[in-house]
């Protein structure tokens, strides 16, 4: 292994720059040579590869957004886009690929190794928080902390006119965004895809709270839930409770800028790092994750398909503390 490439691929996350930096500065510390490949898997494809410096990593570890972009590649799902994508690779004697991103990034990075005989390691850069094998995928927690703040900010709102708020936060499939920002808001409810949501149970809250003149509630919506996202949860509510004094947010991209906390640039370092080790020690076709603070491998097919359970004490804590 004499070269190696990073890219970014599939939807930015806070602490992208902090993973891209470890990645190069890692690379450097073991004599490697580090190309960045930009926009994604659509880079490789075209050829838009930059070579690495440490310089060019210096003063990114704070940044959000990732500084090599990023896409969502149509073209890295036919077989015509990988093949381009690897004479790239070979004209720029690439030995390795560390890529950084979600779902997307490692079902085309497992279907490439496949095909080429290139070894990739995986980084989980996504706020979803939605791989398994690692506790915490980069982005996740800055994007609660986001939320968070929104939340304590419309929360001020809600009690001075006695309104209900039904706040959307981003998880196409998940909750952990919504659950974790619930507990940590105080919100009334959470709805997420894991759980059934119950809107009946929802309204005689409602009423519930109106007896005892309980006059604001906050409640948290998975962008994914099964009973549609914020709009048609009021919507649904409004029917069964016509007088429901009620205000819907979505927080949207929001979540998926800004600096990041301590807790993502201390992960993504971990991870880059460990995905260099990784693929200086022979290995392929893995994504590198954290659990219990150790750097671990997990195969790139156990990452994408298995369901990583939302934490069932969280969901406790939702409904005990609401
Ligand atoms: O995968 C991360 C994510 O932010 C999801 O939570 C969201 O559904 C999706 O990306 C939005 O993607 P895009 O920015 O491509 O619309």
């Amino acid at each position: 292994m004499k070269r190696i490439a990073v890219l970014t691929s599939g939807g930015d996350a806070p602490g992208m720059n902090a993973c891209i930096r470890a990645v190069v500065r890692a690379g450097l510390h073991y004599n490697l040579e580090v190309y960045g490949i930009l926009n994604g898997y659509n880079g490789m494809i075209n050829g838009e590869f930059v070579k690495m410096e440490f310089s060019s990593v210096a003063n990114i570890i704070q940044r959000g957004g990732t500084i090599l972009k990023t896409s969502r590649s149509e073209e890295f799902k036919t077989v015509e886009g990988r093949t381009k994508a690897y004479e790239h690779l070979k004209k720029n004697a690439i030995d390795g690929i560390v890529a950084i991103g979600g779902n997307g990034t490692f079902t085309g990075a497992e279907i490439f190794t496949k095909e080429h005989n290139i070894p990739v390691i995986g980084v989980p850069g996504t706020i979803d928080n939605d791989l398994y094998g690692t506790d915490y995928t980069i982005g996740f927690d800055t994007a609660v902390n986001t939320a968070l703040d929104a939340i304590d900010k419309i929360r001020d709102t809600a009690v001075s006119h006695g309104r209900t708020f039904f706040i959307e936060v981003m998880g196409r499939d998940t909750g952990f965004i919504a659950l974790s920002s619930a507990v940590a808001g105080g919100a009334e409810a959470v709805l997420i895809p894991e759980t059934e949501t119950k809107l009946h149970d929802l309204g005689e809250m409602f009423k519930a709270f109106e007896q005892s003149k309980r006059s604001f509630s906050i409640i948290v919506v998975a962008e994914g839930d099964e009973e549609g996202g914020a709009f048609e949860i009021q919507k649904k509510m409004l029917k069964l409770h016509p007088g429901l004094q009620s205000r819907v947010t979505i927080l949207g991209h929001i979540q998926r800028g800004g600096s990041p906390t301590a807790f993502d640039r201390i992960n993504a370092s971990m991870m880059g790092t460990g995905a260099v080790d990784a693929l200086l020690d022979g290995e392929r076709d893995k994504m590198v994750g954290v659990e219990n603070n150790k750097v671990v491998l997990t195969p790139f097919h156990e990452a994408i398909f298995r369901r990583k359970p939302v934490n069932e004490y969280f969901l406790h804590l939702a409904e005990v503390l609401s």
